[in-house]
């Protein structure tokens, strides 16, 4: 006769294991420890501390409330407490699940959680944030910190092209403005040659491009470290390694930490508070490199250990806005520059007005396709699409309407299109009221915020055309967003709501889980940042 010893149960019943898990910790510790009546259960807290380095990371699903990302990282991070430490690395990624890092969201924490990834600092949109919060919950898993220049791990999809760990090159062709003398905007439709890399794309996919700081930019650190420009470091200049090397957007806590060494006083005590993450002077949002130098004149850190200090320069991702069908060896993109100021200075959001103002026709660029995860033409070409997109947001729309053309998809195709105003805002307005004319686009519906005192917006346009919607989303229309993910991408999905749940007959409760629905069988997709 077998006896299955009993194993006492120090996880508590709440932990978030699975029912293996559980068995097999609790297994592990009666064995490890001598189980007299003095010992007490683990705290979930307390258990999950000792998942990492003995079971995968649990698989239940807790419905990461937190997967918001218009949800401020206090908040996401005050949802996930207690949770699994995967779970809680997740809330402190910035919910877009945009693809910059190379993984989603939960998959960029299961890679750091699994010590797959050592790199803290891939979250673009989180950005220091997440950094810091990332680091803090890694000393959990008992091991110190990777420093920012970590080698990188073998990369998730090592094909040349496919992804940001292994770009190729695309020669710039040109950039043509799509705003009109006046606007308050600056967007740009930019086109690279993809002869030389071979790469291809379906619409849908982003572009994933390297940009270089503002060479302006560069000789004011320069200047501001009082170092010579050809100071030679790792086989290149000074100058090289802050062009395409390094940051010089948010100042890392690194460099705080390096500058609290190199001063005394209440200066090292500001610096080192900077590198804790606290505000001694309420300027800690608005200094970059350059105003951290100008910070703390006089302080002449070793160039090479400056660099150190630095994150590295990550590449940028945009959404494609061609299809190769009827563009053979091209892609294009279409940007809004980033700009604004801070006191005197104007600060340049370092790829987009790398991509609007600097890069030359002929230029040479580092690049890769990122491949969409759930952001596709349905596969029946008959499907009816509406496609809502302001601003930068037309841009895959734009590549989805190609591709329809270029391939006789009868599907009927509706586009929802704003921005700021008619008269100067109206992106590719040409193709599109052409494209209207011939009828591959069927409908075409727009909202201008500020051609009348009254703010109309892509939602509101929806509202009033709530019945002919339901009647496509009836007739099994494919819905897209694409734009701000932060009040846009929310608004619609209200606005949807509310659409189905007056038009489809049903209780707001009832219209809600519809439209989940939608998005689980992946007919309403979203690419939002
Ligand atoms: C999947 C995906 C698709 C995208 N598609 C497009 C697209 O088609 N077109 C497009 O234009 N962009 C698109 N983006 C956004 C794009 O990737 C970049 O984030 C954007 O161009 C800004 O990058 P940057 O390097 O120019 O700016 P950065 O150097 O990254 O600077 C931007 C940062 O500056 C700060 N900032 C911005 N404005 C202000 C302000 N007024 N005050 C203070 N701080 C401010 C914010 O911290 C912001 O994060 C997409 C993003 C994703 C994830
Ligand atoms: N990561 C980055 O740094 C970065 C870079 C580029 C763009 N973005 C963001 O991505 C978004 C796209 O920018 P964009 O240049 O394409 O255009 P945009 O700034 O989003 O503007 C496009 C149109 O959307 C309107 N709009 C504003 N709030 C809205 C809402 N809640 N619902 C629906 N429409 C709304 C705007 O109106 P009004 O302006 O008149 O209110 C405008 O008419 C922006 O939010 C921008 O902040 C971020």
């Amino acid at each position: 006769m077998s006896i299955t010893p009993r194993i006492p149960s120090l996880i508590p019943e709440s932990a978030p294991f699975t029912p293996e898990q559980r068995t097999w910790l609790n297994g592990l510790f009666a064995g490890m420890i001598s189980l007299d009546e003095s010992v007490t259960p683990l705290s979930n807290a307390e258990a999950a501390k000792l998942l990492p380095d003995v079971v995968p990371a649990p698989k239940e699903d807790d419905g990461a409330p937190w997967h918001d990302p218009a949800m401020p990282i206090a908040d996401r991070m005050k949802l996930a407490e207690g949770k699994a430490l995967p779970r809680r690395m997740m809330a402190a990624m910035a919910q877009q699940d945009c693809s910059q890092c190379g993984y989603n969201c939960k998959d960029y924490a299961d890679a750091i959680f699994s010590k797959k990834e050592a790199r803290l600092n891939l979250c673009v949109p989180g950005g220091k944030d997440t950094a810091r919060t990332l680091k803090t919950l890694f000393a959990e898993l008992g091991a110190p910190a990777q420093t920012e220049t970590a080698p990188a791990p073998a990369p998730v999809n090592s094909a040349p092209g496919r992804s940001r760990d292994n770009p190729v090159i695309a020669t710039f062709i040109s950039r043509r403005r799509l705003n009109k003398e006046g606007s308050q905007k600056d967007t740009w439709h930019i086109e690279f040659d993809l002869a030389e890399s071979g790469l291809d794309y379906v619409v849908g996919d982003s572009f994933g491009i390297y940009p270089t700081n503002d060479g302006a930019l560069v000789d004011a650190v320069i200047a501001a470290l009082a170092a010579p420009a050809d100071f030679p470091i790792g086989g290149r200049t000074l100058r090289e390694v802050l062009t395409d090397g390094v940051s010089l957007s948010p100042a890392p806590d690194m460099l705080f930490q390096l500058m609290s060494y190199l001063t005394g006083g209440e200066r090292k005590k500001k610096a080192k508070a900077l590198a804790d993450g606290r505000d001694p002077d309420g300027d800690a949002a608005t200094l970059d490199v350059l105003a951290s130098l100008q910070k703390f004149p006089g302080i002449r850190p070793d160039p090479e250990a400056f660099i150190e200090a630095l994150d590295p320069l990550q590449p940028r991702v945009y959404s494609i806005s061609s299809s190769l069908k009827s563009n053979p060896g091209r892609v294009s993109l279409t940007v809004d520059a980033v700009r604004y100021a801070i006191g005197d200075r104007t600060r340049l959001g370092v790829a987009s007005t790398f991509l609007n103002s600097r890069v030359k026709p002929g230029d040479k660029i580092r690049v890769y396709v990122q491949k969409a995860q759930h952001f596709a033409l349905p596969a029946d070409p008959n499907k009816p699409i509406i496609m809502i997109g302001p601003g930068t947001g037309l841009a895959p729309f734009r590549a989805f309407l190609q591709e329809r053309l270029a391939t006789k998809a009868p599907g009927p195709n509706w586009l929802y299109f704003g921005h700021q105003r008619s008269d100067y805002d109206f992106f590719y307005e040409d193709e599109l009221k052409e494209m209207r004319k011939s009828g591959h686009l069927t409908r075409l519906t727009l909202a201008w915020s500020r051609d009348a005192d009254e703010k109309i917006y892509v939602q509101h346009r929806m509202r009033d055309e709530g019945r002919d919607l339901w009647e496509w989303i009836s007739r099994g229309a494919h819905i897209y967003v694409c734009g701000d993910a932060l009040r846009m991408a929310k608004d619609v999905e209200r606005a949807l709501i509310d659409v189905v749940a007056e038009h489809g007959k049903r209780s707001p409760e009832d219209a809600a889980r519809f439209v989940a629905e939608l998005k689980k069988s992946d007919r309403y997709q979203a690419d939002v940042y």
